[in-house]
């Protein structure tokens, strides 16, 4: 099972961006739990774990998940608000890579600019609030949804 997890702009700046928010764990802390978890799970569960802070990049990742990838976790970042690419990508390949979409923060508690996501109706589900450890449910989840 190959499970692609992809961070937008700014993610790259995790541990040091507003931490009081985003909590103080860096992105790569982030991949080194959930490789851990992953391997937890099941010793075929491959995770391929990327960032960009391009829009265009993260559209054609998503495009080309097709026949690659089982499932994609994001964290669009910003795009999430703005990003009717991104989710067009996420629904172009929803059939055959289903995605889940990630917060660390509870978006629903901040600016209301932050309370819509575009990306979302594009995923089976969303998970927010938990930091770091939203992603680690993410994963589960996903490969929950993968096993049935
Ligand atoms: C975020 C929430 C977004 O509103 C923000 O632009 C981010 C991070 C989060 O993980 O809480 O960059 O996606």
């Amino acid at each position: 099972m190959k499970i692609l997890v992809l961070n937008g702009p700014n993610l790259n700046l995790l541990g040091t961006r507003e931490p009081e928010i985003y909590g103080y764990e860096t992105l790569a802390d982030i991949e080194a739990e959930m490789n851990a978890c992953a391997s937890q799970l099941g010793p075929d569960i491959q995770i391929d774990f990327r960032q960009t802070n391009s829009e265009a990049e993260l559209i054609t990742w998503i495009g080309d998940t097709r026949g690659k990838y089982d499932g994609i976790i994001i964290n669009p970042a910003a795009l999430t608000h703005t990003s009717l690419g991104v989710a067009d990508a996420l629904k172009a390949v929803a059939d055959a890579v289903p995605a889940v979409e990630v917060h660390l923060s509870n978006t629903h508690r901040r600016e209301e600019i932050r309370h819509k996501s575009l990306t979302a109706s594009a995923c089976i589900g969303q998970l927010m609030g938990f930091q770091g450890f939203g992603y680690i449910l993410a994963l589960r989840a996903l490969v929950c949804e993968l096993s049935e």
